[in-house]
């Protein structure tokens, strides 16, 4: 039996595309026949939230790629969940693997931006996931347990928070985790869930999973019990996106 979670896709632009192939791709995306029981959000780069957030059909929401913990200040560089809104966008994608190991941001960090994003009204896209090193030893649960409840301790409203699992060794690897591996990691993510946060948010928060999904395997791993929808990187800004909205259809 699917469960009742509404599936849900993210697209994740990452540093990539120009206004004309991030034109050309919102338009495929709004001409295109999207199954209405998937919930689809866009991660655009900051300086296209604006672009993205007035071209895109209002079926389809956008997602900023990261904020910063406060809502204005000395703070060059950085964005604020208060701005993100203000250019109509609803959504942050929070605790990347690129976030996390490009640019070092600490479980503490994303913590408070976690906090901070969902004070502000933001939906939270937040991910978790073990390095290959970390699988290979055999601490993947303790790993993404630990990332979970950084991320937990600074939660109050779980129905604005959606939880991204990606193994760091599946994203932009073309490894993409078997639909057993993906499963089993969410099946005891909701566990975890269940014992530390409560039976209501374990079954009804979505546990998306990210890694080197494509059109070609969206429909296995989308067909696993506890894999509520998918985060999508390179695939994100191809038509195939629109295969792995309707991965359930
Ligand atoms: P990928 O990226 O689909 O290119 O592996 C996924 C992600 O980083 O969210």
């Amino acid at each position: 039996i699917m469960s009742s979670r509404k599936f849900f896709v993210g697209g994740n632009w990452k540093m990539n595309g120009d206004k004309k192939s991030l034109g050309d791709l919102i338009t495929t995306l709004n001409t295109a026949s999207l199954n209405d029981e998937t919930e689809v959000v866009c991660g655009a780069p900051t300086v296209y939230l604006d672009f993205a957030r007035s071209n895109l059909d209002a079926r389809i929401g956008v997602a900023a790629q990261n904020c910063y913990k406060v809502a204005k200040g000395a703070f060059t560089g950085e964005i604020s969940p208060v701005m993100i809104k203000d250019c109509g966008v609803e959504w942050v994608i929070l605790g990347h693997s690129e976030r996390r190991h490009v640019f070092g941001e600490s479980d503490e960090l994303i913590g408070q931006k976690v906090a901070h994003a969902l004070e502000s009204g933001l939906g939270v896209i937040a991910c978790i996931g073990e390095k290959l090193e970390e699988r290979e030893a055999g601490t993947t649960e303790e790993v993404v347990y630990a990332q979970t409840q950084a991320i937990a301790d600074n939660v109050k409203d779980w129905s604005k928070v959606v939880l991204a699992y990606e193994p760091v060794w599946a994203i932009g690897t073309g490894k993409t985790a078997s639909p057993e591996q993906a499963q089993e990691v969410h099946e005891k993510l909701r566990e975890w869930m269940r014992a530390n946060v409560s039976e209501a948010v374990a079954d009804s928060v979505r546990i998306i999973y990210g890694g080197s999904v494509t059109g070609a395997n969206c429909k296995e791993l989308g067909s696993q019990n506890d894999v509520d929808g998918f985060l999508v990187g390179g695939a994100s800004l191809k038509p195939e996106f629109v295969d792995i909205i309707n991965a359930r259809a």
